[in-house]
């Protein structure tokens, strides 16, 4: 089945051409360049790349998977979580690409697709497994049950890890996106030159809390700035990037013994980082936990994981009309 699957979330206009698990295409263009000048994404600019670059990206995406328009099954689109601006130009060019094609038009919850990020290079990974999903905007530790059936087991009640990488990345004066470079330059981790709190959250052993972390960080470098001294960039980043990956690992691990999993899978942009990767591979092999783990290119926004995600939705039958709208906020197991 190919489907033509649209991702416009945020600041990457990405298109890809899949049929089931495989990729035949998949093109991205980012706008972190013009975004770097402000220290972080501004929707509205956001909205107008998007509008300017999608029919270019789709167009692309169709001829390097070598097929025409014609050949498409399905066009499918994140249509949830997102930037709203952003999303509305992918639904909506979505929208008419599908009409006029006369074939079906499938929404896809855009944490749903960075989990099946993993489908794509592990053929093995079927559900039921748990997954850690980390972004930007979404820290969440999810039991899919199947493919289009997730259930929440923790999230973070305030900010998302990758904030937490990124606005201390800033306070570090590292360019964005943040999170990328805090984990390039981390060296190693030293709490006894920055203590650092580690927020637990009452009431649940699996939910999150970075916001306090956050400001922690960020007083530690406007104290040490006030008083004409500079952070040890490399230390602190190692430091913060420790005791985030500390409290991601501790809480995903419980949750797999508590909840009886044996396969668990990490997505979202922050499944990139380097500490998080290795940490959790030594941890579940200690345990005897199966780990999967999307390919680099997968982690972040693209549209080959919609594309992927979509096939599944498809096959439950979660199609859209002409009436799909965005939604900035959705929780994953919106369907329940
Ligand atoms: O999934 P994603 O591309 O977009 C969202 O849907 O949010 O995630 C972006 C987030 C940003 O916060 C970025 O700084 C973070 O992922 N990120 C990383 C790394 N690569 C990307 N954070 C830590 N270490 C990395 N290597």
């Amino acid at each position: 089945m190919l489907i033509l699957a649209i991702e416009t979330s945020c600041d990457e206009t990405a298109a890809a051409v899949t049929n089931g698990r495989k990729v035949l295409s998949s093109v991205i263009n980012t706008q972190i360049e013009e975004h770097k000048v402000y220290g972080g994404v501004v929707p509205e600019i956001a909205s107008r790349r998007h509008c300017e670059n999608i029919s270019s990206v789709v167009q692309k995406a169709v001829n390097q998977a070598g097929i025409t328009f014609r050949d498409l099954d399905a066009v499918a689109v994140s249509f949830a979580p997102g930037l709203i601006g952003a999303l509305l130009v992918g639904v909506n060019f979505a929208k008419g690409l599908a009409m006029s094609l006369g074939i079906p038009l499938i929404p896809v919850h855009h944490l749903r697709s960075h989990i099946a990020a993993n489908y794509i290079t592990n053929i093995d990974l079927k559900p039921p497994f748990l997954c850690l999903t980390v972004s930007g905007g979404n820290t969440l530790i999810t039991a899919v049950n199947d493919y289009t059936d997730f259930e929440i087991i923790g999230a973070t009640r305030d900010d998302a890890a990758g904030e937490c990488f990124d606005k201390v990345a800033r306070a570090l004066g590292l360019s964005y996106p943040g999170g990328v470079n805090l984990d390039k330059i981390a060296s190693i981790a030293d709490n006894a030159k920055y203590p650092m709190p580690k927020p637990r959250v009452d009431g649940s052993d699996y939910d999150f809390s970075f916001s306090g972390l956050k400001t922690a960080v960020i007083n530690i470098i406007h104290n040490l700035n006030q008083k004409g001294e500079a952070p040890d960039t490399p230390v602190l980043a190692a430091t913060v990037r420790k005791r985030v990956c500390d409290m991601l690992i501790e809480n995903t691990l419980l949750a797999a013994e508590k909840c009886g999993f044996k396969r668990l899978a990490l997505a979202g942009g922050v499944s990139a980082n380097s500490e998080l990767r290795s940490r959790m591979e030594e941890a579940c092999a200690q345990r005897g936990i199966e780990l999967y783990l999307p390919e680099l290119k997968y982690c972040g926004d693209n549209a080959a994981m919609v594309g992927v995600q979509a096939y599944y939705e498809y096959l439950d039958g979660n199609t859209a009309d002409a009436e799909l709208n965005a939604f900035a906020t959705l929780s994953i197991d919106y369907n329940k």
